[in-house]
């Protein structure tokens, strides 16, 4: 197919050309061949693709673990899957993922192992880090919780007035809240519905202050998951919760009973008041967004018990297990990485609309969001060289089938090119009439509205207007893949979420970016304080601030001046 048939195809985005790459990869010798292809295929639409082979839809798919993705509604052809398996190859995946698997320091900054890996390993295996072996370090902290979660489960943990703990709360942010919020959400369907769990993550008093205005103090258990114990957020809320509970129970020997913390800093537990007995370990090799398997997940075990806790560990270790050794020919991480790279780097395109058809999974994309933009969201290569192509692209979604009532419209008409991952499963955990299939109807002609829109044969007979005007025209070719899998239990999210976790990993080799530093976010977070102990000092300086900042602290501070003013009248 030519571009002017494209065009006349994608008639609204006929002017708003996004099919330029910059020829990313200069290095790699496969580039050029890469290129040449992309030129190659750049304008075949995705209902020609379909017409010239009908089978696609049968051969176009990778299914293992339980995972089924049918990748044949993405624009690319069996010689594109090829040339970008090469491209993984020579860059190296191979060999970077066996260095992650042997505990490598492959975090070249933090000069740091990257090893979520072994959260979840089996106990006999040996994953060593300077010479120690992590495998039962970890095994013990599991055991740790196991206990914490079954006394508290079945009401032998009991508060300091000696009420049993029925309130849980996670007090956490980034990755020590958005794995816990997500995971107990998705498996919820498996939580004991006698507890209650809130989690609390903003620096707004309003989060922490909603969560609690209802739950007896002598009842509820707070866990202050911090990595750093140092993070500004997390610390004011732990001392907010701790002046919530003393203010009711008036005895500090009460933190012991209503407090547990997550950390890797000992010192700074200590210093908070946290007792060892209540202190649960992580480790520098597990990163904030990648420990969810780590303790930082004691709120979920709590919620749907060890033994399904563990569960959702031997999922994450079958896909661990699957990227290790799979070929990467039939190896699913890395198709999803592949595909990432080529949307972003080839089509494109800017983002990648996640979108699960499964109530359960309301938080999944706003946890890959960390997951994935705060692992590729990088301008430099490991070696500090300023890249020239796009990294990681923009996650984002909704759950469907809401997101049809809202953004969807964008995606079938709009002038961005949004490819999708939609997930779905065979089996509802709430059956209700027959609304199940409805929703995996709903998904299904999704993709395909996507894909094909509704005019393509028209326009290929030169039947249709060459420039499709009308508000009712779907002009498709919008790249999507589907996962399948039987039913979301915590097996299958582990497995799903590993996946992510590998495809990034994959993503972040291709580019040569190191996917597990956040540097990016210390700039805002040094900046916020000079900020705010401007704006708690008796007097103010804030000569030092650009205009813009500086009015605003000033017309904080003005506003703040009134209120006392009035107040003291
Ligand atoms: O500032 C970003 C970040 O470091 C994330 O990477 C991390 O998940 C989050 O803050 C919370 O960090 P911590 O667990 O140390 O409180």
């Amino acid at each position: 197919m030519n571009q002017t048939l494209h065009r006349k195809l994608t008639g609204i985005c006929a002017d708003v050309d996004t099919t330029q790459p910059i020829a990313p990869f200069p290095q790699r010798h496969i580039q050029k061949a890469l290129m040449a292809h992309f030129k190659k295929i750049q304008y075949s639409h995705l209902y020609t693709l379909f017409a010239d082979d009908p089978q696609r839809g049968e051969r176009m798919l990778l299914e293992a673990e339980g995972i089924y993705l049918d990748y044949s509604k993405q624009r690319v052809t069996e010689e594109t899957i090829q040339l970008l398996l090469q491209l993984a190859e020579e860059s190296g995946l191979r060999q970077c993922i066996n260095s992650m698997f042997h505990g490598d320091k492959i975090n070249v900054s933090e000069q740091r192992s990257v090893l979520h890996i072994a959260l979840r390993a089996p106990k006999q295996h040996v994953i060593c880090v300077d010479g120690e072996n992590v495998v039962p370090l970890v095994q013990a902290e599991l055991d740790k919780m196991t206990g914490i979660a079954n006394q508290v489960r079945s009401g032998s943990w009991l508060g300091y007035t000696g009420k049993p703990i029925c309130n849980i709360v996670n007090i956490g942010i980034g990755g020590s809240d958005l794995g816990p919020v997500m995971a107990y959400q998705a498996l919820r369907f498996y939580s004991q519905r006698q507890l209650t769990f809130r989690f609390v993550s903003n620096i707004d008093g309003t989060d922490f202050l909603e969560s609690t205005r209802d739950l007896d103090p002598e009842q509820t258990l707070f866990i202050v998951a911090s990595k750093s114990f140092k993070t500004v957020e997390t610390m004011s809320n732990a001392q907010a919760a701790r002046d919530w509970l003393l203010n009711s129970l008036q005895a500090p020997a009460a933190i012991a009973r209503h407090f547990i913390a997550v950390s890797a800093n000992a010192a700074e537990v200590a210093k908070f008041g946290i007792d060892e007995a209540n202190h649960l370990h992580i480790w520098d090799w597990v990163g904030g967004r990648y420990s969810l398997c780590s303790a930082v997940g004691l709120s979920t075990m709590i919620a749907i018990g060890p033994t399904n806790f563990r569960a959702m560990l031997d999922g994450f270790q079958q896909m661990d297990q699957h990227f290790l050794t799979a070929p990467l020919d039939c190896n699913l991480p890395v198709f999803m990485g592949l595909l990432a790279v080529w949307n972003t780097n080839f089509l494109a395109t800017q983002t990648i609309a996640v979108l699960p058809y499964e109530q359960y999974l309301q938080c999944f994309p706003a946890y890959l969001q960390q997951l994935t933009m705060e692992s590729n969201g990088k301008h430099e290569t490991s070696d500090g060289v300023k890249v020239n192509y796009q990294t990681g692209p923009i996650y984002w979604g909704a759950v469907g089938s809401n997101g049809q009532h809202s953004f969807y419209q964008m995606l079938h008409q709009g002038t961005h090119l949004i490819p999708c991952d939609f997930i779905g499963f065979i089996e509802a955990l709430n059956p209700l009439g027959q609304q199940h299939e409805l929703l995996l109807a709903n998904m299904f002609a999704q993709s395909e509205a996507l894909a094909f829109g509704d005019n393509v044969q028209q326009v290929l007979d030169n039947t249709a207007p060459t420039r499709p005007t009308s508000a009712q025209t779907f002009t498709g070719d919008q790249p999507s893949s589907t996962l399948l899998m039987q039913q979301l239990t915590p097996h299958t999210l582990g497995k799903l979420i590993a996946l992510y976790e590998h495809s990034v990993f994959t993503q972040g080799i291709i580019w040569g970016i190191n996917s597990f530093d956040q540097g990016g976010v210390e700039l805002g977070k040094t900046l916020a304080i000079q900020i705010a102990t401007q704006m708690q000092a008796v007097q103010a300086d804030t000569r030092k601030f650009d205009s813009s900042t500086r009015q605003l602290i000033g017309l904080c501070l003005k506003a703040k001046q009134g209120l006392k003013s009035e107040q003291s009248l």
